[in-house]
C-alpha cells in the first residue's frame, strides 16, 4: 500500500501513519467494538465539531464505552491533526475502541481504550457531481437495529455500498419493512410537493450532522420540512432525492433504479425492475448556480456556500 505521508495520533502519541500499530487483540479488530467520527475541515476549520463531539459522546454512552478525552482534549487532537496536515480541506477521522484484551465477548475490566485519529486531504464533490448528480439503487436494509450508534462495525454498510458498486451506482437507498431508512453512509432526503422530507431520527438511522443542517437550511429559506416514515412507493414517485454526508456534503440523486429483493417473488422473471425514476438533468431543488439563494454557513475564516433553492419546481421525467 502507498502510505499517505501524514501524521496521526495514537494513544497520546503523534507519529507517521505508516508507523502506527495496534495489537491484533484490539477489540476494534476482533469485534468491531468501538465508535468513530468523521469531521470535515474547510479552510483549516473543523465544521460543526461540537455537533460531532456531542454525537460521539452519545454513541460511547450507548455502548458503555468510557470516553477517554473531554471536549478540550478532543479539540486539541483535532487542532493537532489540522496543524500537521498541509491541506486546506481535510477530513478528520477518529475512533475509540474498548482496548486490547483476551478475546472474550463481555467487556474486559480495567482495560484502557485505544484512541486513534488521523487527517486526510478532502476532495470536495466535483462540480460535475453537484450538477449531474448521483445514481442510486434500492436495497432492503439488512443492518442491525442500532443504526443510531456510530459504530466501527460497518459490515452492513460495506455490503450495501458494494451492492451499489456492483450495480454501477454511487449509493443505495435502503428500505426497512417498506419504509425509507438511509444510504449506506449517508442520510436521504425526499422532496415531494415542495417539502423536504427526512426519515425519523430513531434507531433505524444515524442522525447525520448534516441532518440538522438540512433542517436549518429549510428553516432559513422558508422551505417546508417534514420528518416522517416514507413508503418506498413515495420515494420512487418523489419529485427529487438528495443525500447528505460529511464526505459528500449535499448531492442530488438523479437516478434511482429499483432492484428486486432476493426474497421477493420474481413476478416477471427479471432481476431488475424498471428505473424508479431518472432525471435528464440536475434536479432543481438543490443547485449550485449563483442565481439561487445562497446559504452561507460560516465555519470561521471563510464561508462555505451551500446552495438551496427556495422555490423548488418539479423536474422529474
Ligand atoms: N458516514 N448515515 C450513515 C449510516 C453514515 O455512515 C453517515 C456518515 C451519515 C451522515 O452523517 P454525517 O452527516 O454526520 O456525515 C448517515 C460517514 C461520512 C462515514 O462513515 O464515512
Amino acid at each position: 500500500m502507498d502510505w499517505p505521508q501524514s501524521t496521526c495520533y495514537l494513544n497520546g502519541e503523534w507519529l507517521p501513519l505508516a508507523e502506527a500499530k495496534i495489537s491484533v487483540l484490539d477489540r476494534g479488530f476482533i469485534f468491531g467494538d468501538g465508535i468513530y467520527e468523521v469531521v470535515p475541515v474547510y479552510f483549516r476549520k473543523p465544521f460543526r465539531l461540537d455537533h460531532h463531539l456531542a454525537r460521539f459522546e452519545r454513541s460511547t454512552r450507548e455502548i458503555g464505552l468510557a470516553n477517554p478525552l473531554d471536549r478540550a482534549g478532543w479539540r486539541a487532537v483535532v487542532d493537532g491533526l489540522i496543524d500537521r496536515c498541509v491541506d486546506q480541506n481535510q477530513f478528520i477521522y477518529w475512533q475509540v475502541t474498548r482496548g486490547v484484551a483476551k478475546r472474550d465477548f463481555a467487556f474486559p475490566a480495567g482495560t484502557p481504550p485505544t484512541v486513534f485519529a488521523m487527517s486526510s486531504p478532502f476532495t470536495r464533490p466535483s462540480r460535475e457531481q453537484r450538477e449531474q448528480g448521483l445514481r442510486a439503487v434500492t436495497r432492503a436494509d439488512e443492518r442491525w437495529l442500532r443504526c443510531d450508534i456510530k459504530s466501527v462495525s460497518l459490515l452492513g454498510a460495506v455490503l450495501a455500498r458494494q451492492f451499489a458498486a456492483e450495480h454501477h451506482a454511487d449509493e443505495v437507498v435502503q428500505f426497512r419493512d417498506g419504509s425509507l431508512t438511509e444510504g449506506s453512509s449517508s442520510n436521504m432526503w425526499v422532496v415531494r410537493n415542495d417539502t423536504v422530507i427526512g426519515a425519523p431520527r430513531d434507531r433505524l438511522i444515524l442522525e447525520g450532522i448534516r441532518y440538522g443542517f438540512v433542517a436549518e437550511l429549510c428553516d432559513r429559506t422558508g422551505t417546508q420540512f417534514e420528518v416522517r416514515r416514507l413508503r418506498q412507493e413515495e420515494v420512487e414517485g418523489c419529485d427529487e432525492l438528495m443525500l447528505t454526508s460529511a464526505t459528500r456534503e449535499i448531492l442530488p440523486i438523479v437516478s434511482l433504479e429499483k432492484i428486486q429483493n432476493r426474497d421477493e417473488p420474481d413476478d416477471n422473471r427479471r432481476k431488475r425492475s424498471q428505473s424508479a425514476f431518472t432525471h435528464d438533468r440536475a434536479p432543481r431543488f438543490l443547485r449550485q448556480t449563483p442565481n439561487n439563494k445562497n446559504i452561507v454557513s460560516n465555519t470561521g475564516t471563510r464561508p462555505i456556500l451551500m446552495t438551496f433553492r427556495t422555490v423548488p419546481s418539479r423536474s422529474m421525467s
